[in-house]
């Protein structure tokens, strides 16, 4: 969910609906504002996108200067009007936007319920407001509001204690119309300094357009926003020293710049997201007689000392991008790499090893799964000699993300803000700072030969280049392609090594956006099970590229056309073979197997575009998902 709050001397609807536009990408189930104006609260909320709430506020502001608003994904109570944020409290003096989960919401509930609150409501969200305006009732009725210059920060600071799970919440009361409260614990929350006003929200482009002066809050951190200043607490109530950092940069133009969608503008900007990377970490004159090293990542020596393995944690394309990786730490630098779910490894870790480097990898570094994940490590080993400490690493388009301050180094993919919620360049830029990393690793560890560490990196600085070619070339051809599969339910894609974790990726792009069923698998293990599917309505996408399991891909493609499957090949250019064996190809330019997956991956990003905008859906919002999920 998004959240965001403005306190100055502007009205706050247009700040706060401008907000929620930058934050739709963390979900878009219903959106919602609440401002406090003449001693009431008004509140404004539609199911759906937030494009709903702007019609059915018609151009009109509701009145107020302070405000708060939500965009939400769902999680407990269907994506309904009656469930969307914000909530209010029974007496309706309380209005509260909450991201995050309260997981023992439902004690809390049945307590408020014996004191005659009343529930409206299927979210874990509402027992807050209701907490706040008992705790204030109590204060009020024992004298005790007169001993706090702000006793609605004290209620909170009481309620946020009481509250169990992960959440980030901004609060309103009626009875303070000069004050937003809130609270982050494991869920993001920035507060941003403008010029007598002052503003709160989940992510930095919310606050960008109106200040560059922000703070981002830690766990257990709160704090109060008046149109004088902000305090900031902890959750004991001791006041912290918190000073604003200035951004460089300018506010996140969201512009399609001509592209019908930014998903297809996102596949066009890969070519220089790559180029970007590589000019950042790799030296592009690097030959077998140099004496440095051809990769610069900003590392400190103990970054590297006696480091043993690798274990990586990711979710969703960031860990299909963190298989390949594996790979290319196994094969180039010979350490050995495991790569795990987040969400699994945070509750079934792998027995603690010492000189390992774990590595965090997530476009958003909000991801709560990989967050927690890494935080859960970062504790167990924190205690533990020398050799078992922490050493962790974060992969990440988001510099200012939790992720980043969580960990001891990062490596910035640089792939500028992606709006679509299928990740398209994100996962490229993944992609090539673990070849960043891997040719560094190998090089430190002599795992390579010089001549081999040119040849790489002289193709890897071939590749924008290649990307552009297949996207000028194929386009037309895969959108044509796209109106074949209008009926079609179930896909299945293909692939081998290096090229398995492509297929797993563009099954996930064809699901995510087209909500079409597509598996993705390795080809080798396609006979095993997954053959039991195919017939001539179940297409097979294949990737086979010329390297050590070509001639395999091909014969597990054999299998597929005895079943009458309808076969479409990711192929070496001008290959006659696999124009033979394929129904349609896709061609690529032909590069070493090792880098394949940089340009394998593009035209099935094309093909599921296609596919799901032919279908005229949703393609950068999709159903159910959102760009950057904050729960666990
Ligand atoms: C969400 C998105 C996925 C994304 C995953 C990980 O579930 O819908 O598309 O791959 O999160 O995101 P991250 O920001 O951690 O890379």
């Amino acid at each position: 969910c998004g959240i965001v709050g403005y306190i100055g001397t502007q009205a706050a609807t247009g700040i706060l609906l401008a907000g929620l536009e930058k934050l739709e990408y963390r979900g878009y189930d219903s959106a919602g504002i609440a401002t406090v104006w003449e001693g009431e609260i008004h509140r404004v909320r539609a199911k759906g996108k937030l494009r709903n709430l702007q019609s059915k506020l018609n151009g009109q502001e509701i009145p107020g200067l302070v405000g708060i608003g939500h965009t939400r994904w769902a999680t407990h109570g269907k994506p309904e009007e009656h469930n969307a944020h914000p909530h209010l409290d029974t007496s309706k003096r309380v209005a509260v936007v909450q991201n995050g989960i309260i997981e023992n919401y439902r004690e809390l509930r049945e307590e408020l319920k014996q004191l005659n609150y009343e529930f409206v409501t299927e979210t874990d969200t509402e027992v807050i407001p209701n907490l706040v305006a008992e705790c204030l009732n109590q204060m009020r009725q024992s004298g005790e509001t007169e001993k706090f210059y702000s006793p609605l920060t004290e209620a909170v600071r009481r309620v946020v204690n009481r509250l169990e799970g992960a959440f980030a919440i901004v609060l309103l009361c009626a009875d303070y119309p000069d004050e937003i409260v809130v609270a982050r614990q494991q869920a993001p929350l920035v507060l941003g300094f403008g010029q007598g006003e002052f503003f709160c929200a989940s992510d930095i482009p919310a606050i960008l357009p109106y200040t560059h002066a922000i703070v981002p809050l830690e766990n257990g951190e709160m704090a109060t926003l008046t149109p004088l200043g902000i305090e900031i607490y902890n959750f004991a109530g001791d006041r912290l020293k918190k000073h604003p950092h200035l951004l460089s940069g300018t506010a996140v133009t969201m512009e399609k710049q001509g592209f019908r969608h930014f998903m297809l503008k996102e596949i066009y900007e890969q070519s220089s997201v790559v180029r970007m990377v590589l000019e950042t970490y790799i030296s592009n004159d690097w030959t077998a007689a140099s004496t440095t090293s051809p990769i610069n990542l900003s590392l400190p020596a103990e970054f590297y000392t006696d480091l043993e393995q690798v274990q990586i944690v990711a979710c969703g394309t960031s860990w299909h991008a963190s298989l390949v990786g594996k790979y290319l730490l196994e094969q180039l630098a010979q350490i050995p790499t495991q790569v795990h779910y987040a969400s699994e490894f945070r509750y079934a870790p792998p027995p603690l090893m010492p000189n390992t480097l774990i590595v965090g990898v997530t476009q958003s570094g909000e991801t709560a799964d990989t967050l927690s994940a890494i935080a859960m490590d970062k504790q167990r080993r924190a205690e533990k000699t020398p050799q078992f400490r922490p050493r962790l690493l974060g992969i990440t388009n988001r510099m200012q993300s939790s992720l980043a301050r969580l960990v001891d180094y990062t490596i910035d993919i640089q792939a500028g803000i992606e709006i679509g919620v299928a990740a398209t360049k994100t996962f490229i830029a993944q992609l090539v700072a673990f070849y960043c990393l891997a040719l560094d690793l190998a090089y430190r560890r002599q795992t390579l030969s010089a001549t081999q560490l040119e040849q790489i990196i002289g193709q890897l600085w071939q590749l924008p280049a290649q990307i552009e070619s297949i996207l000028e070339q194929q386009e037309r051809q895969i959108e044509e392609l796209a109106h074949e599969f209008t009926e079609t339910q179930d896909f299945i894609f293909i692939g081998r090594g290096i090229n398995y974790p492509i297929a797993l990726e563009g099954a996930l792009k064809l699901k995510e956006i087209s909500y079409i069923h597509a598996e993705g698998y390795p080809a080798g293990e396609m006979k095993h099970g997954p053959i039991a599917l195919l017939d001539a309505k179940v297409p097979v996408v294949a990737i086979a590229m010329p390297g050590s399991v070509y001639e395999k891909v091909l014969s597990n493609v054999q299998e597929a056309k005895a079943r009458d499957s309808r076969l479409i090949g990711v192929a070496p250019m001008h290959d006659e073979h696999a124009k033979e064996i394929f129904d349609d190809t896709l061609p690529v330019p032909v590069v070493d197997e090792i880098l394949s997956p940089i340009l394998s991956v593009i035209p099935l990003q094309l093909l599921a575009y296609h596919i799901a905008a032919r279908r005229g859906l949703d393609v950068d919002q999709p159903r159910n998902l959102a760009k950057s999920v904050t729960v666990e």
